[in-house]
């Protein structure tokens, strides 16, 4: 990273075109802005939603860059056997490459699988390759099957004590659009959920089951998991639609809403093929501007507290059919969420949407909730129990009873 000093930069007059041409040029410079403040530990986030093709992975590691560009270390885990994150940092991951299948199945050391993402200091990656895949299946069988990444991070966290420049700020795992053991893995291993919500018509499809899942993981597996984030993505200012949605959003999920949006770009779509994020691609760009933003805003407000934040379990979907997005009578007050709200929220918004259980890969819901029960020690009913292996209780991570 280049290390030139502030007065290289040519003076621009102050109108927007200008503004984004200075900010391209510090960011190529590796010099975006003050360095935002350290957060007191390393956050774990977890950008997650089952729905596909919301921009998770394009959240996920344009938030990465534009954290690291204003100066704080942070690791994406990539955790979708698809390997688009890894993609877009341009990190290797055809499939002799060490990567985050080795540590969830293998066992093998985090700080071994994680290389540096090239261009972008302070930037690192855990690359998934296709062998990922097969891990949904495979981790069945293991012991603490859920909390194989929460065990490999920890074990990171000593590593870096020891061997690396100071912590991490950040971990952003990058999610698969599904709500198997892979995500109730990151779920695991995250006190925070972010949840990139697309402002499209059928935007909170499956968010109701999504936040189910994080109370079932909340109330068996992890007792700090709460949803921090919500950031909305593909905003298409022109529609009104975009509007209702971002405002139906808002409504529901109140502050944890970032007030950055994340404008449809081009230049954001384009940049993965060139094994770079948009924050390198195009730099002054409105969607490198955005992230640049929500990265700063994130930052900023900190983890919200628990209690404000956390999600809660909406009623279960109905089979209700979908009405338009901005039905006044789908609204709840806007106040903190709370449980009851939520569940309005949800329900009430995924009222736009096709039953969330019909969206869920066959038998995921079920899966989750047969994972949590046999956590906790409740018989759970259904295929998904059945012949399932008890789950060691949390903190006993024993050696692997991988075959
Ligand atoms: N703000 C944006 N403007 C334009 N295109 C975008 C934007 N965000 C994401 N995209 C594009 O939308 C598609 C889906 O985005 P992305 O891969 O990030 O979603 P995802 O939720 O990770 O998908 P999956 O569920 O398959 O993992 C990609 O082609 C991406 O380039
Ligand atoms: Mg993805």
């Amino acid at each position: 990273m280049t290390d030139a000093p502030e007065a290289d930069l040519p003076e621009l007059d102050d109108t927007p075109i200008a503004r984004a041409a200075e900010t391209a040029l510090r960011v190529l410079a590796g010099r975006v802005g003050d360095p935002l403040p350290r957060p007191p530990h390393t956050r774990v986030l977890t950008v997650a939603n089952q729905k596909g093709g919301v921009g998770k992975t394009t959240t996920t590691v344009n938030l990465a860059a534009a954290l690291a560009l204003q100066g704080a270390e942070v690791l994406v885990i990539d955790l979708d056997p698809q390997g688009n994150a890894s993609t877009a940092l341009g990190v290797e991951h055809h499939a002799e490459v060490p990567s985050i299948y080795d540590v969830l199945i293998e066992g093998q050391p985090l700080h071994e699988v994680v290389v540096a993402v090239e261009g972008i200091a302070g930037l690192w990656c855990a690359p998934a390759t296709i062998d990922l895949a097969g891990a949904e299946i495979e981790l069945v069988s293991l012991v603490a099957r859920e909390s194989r990444l929460a065990k490999a991070l920890a074990a990171y966290s000593t590593w870096a004590e020891e061997h690396r420049d100071g912590r991490l700020d950040y971990v952003l795992v990058d999610c698969p659009p599904s709500l198997g053991l892979l995500t109730v893995n990151a779920l695991v291993a995250a006190p925070e959920v972010l949840i990139p919500i697309q402002c499209e018509y059928y935007a909170l499809e499956g968010v109701g089951q999504l936040l189910r899942n994080v109370e079932l993981v909340k109330a068996h597996l992890n007792p700090h998991l709460h949803v921090s984030t919500v950031l909305l993505t593909m905003y298409d200012a022109r529609t009104r639609l975009a509007a209702q949605v971002a405002d139906e959003v808002r409504t529901h999920f109140v502050d944890t809403v970032l007030r950055t949006t994340v404008p449809r770009s081009v230049r954001i779509s384009e940049a993965p093929s060139y094994g770079q994020t948009v924050m390198t691609y195009d730099p002054g760009s409105t969607g490198a501007l955005s992230y640049l933003e929500a990265a700063r805003e994130m930052a900023l407000r900190g983890a919200s507290t628990e209690a404000s934040t956390v999600p809660s379990v909406p009623p279960a979907p109905s089979a209700t059919p979908p009405s338009p997005p901005s039905a006044p009578s789908a609204r709840a007050p806007a106040a903190p969420m709370s449980t009851a709200s939520a569940a309005t929220a949800v329900s009430a918004v995924s009222a736009t949407a096709v039953s969330a259980a019909n969206a869920m890969p066959a038998g995921s819901a079920r899966g989750v909730e047969a994972m949590a029960a046999e956590a906790s020690g409740t018989p759970a009913a259904g295929p998904s129990s059945a012949g399932g292996s008890a789950v060691v209780p949390e903190g006993s991570l024993e050696e692997d009873s991988h075959e």
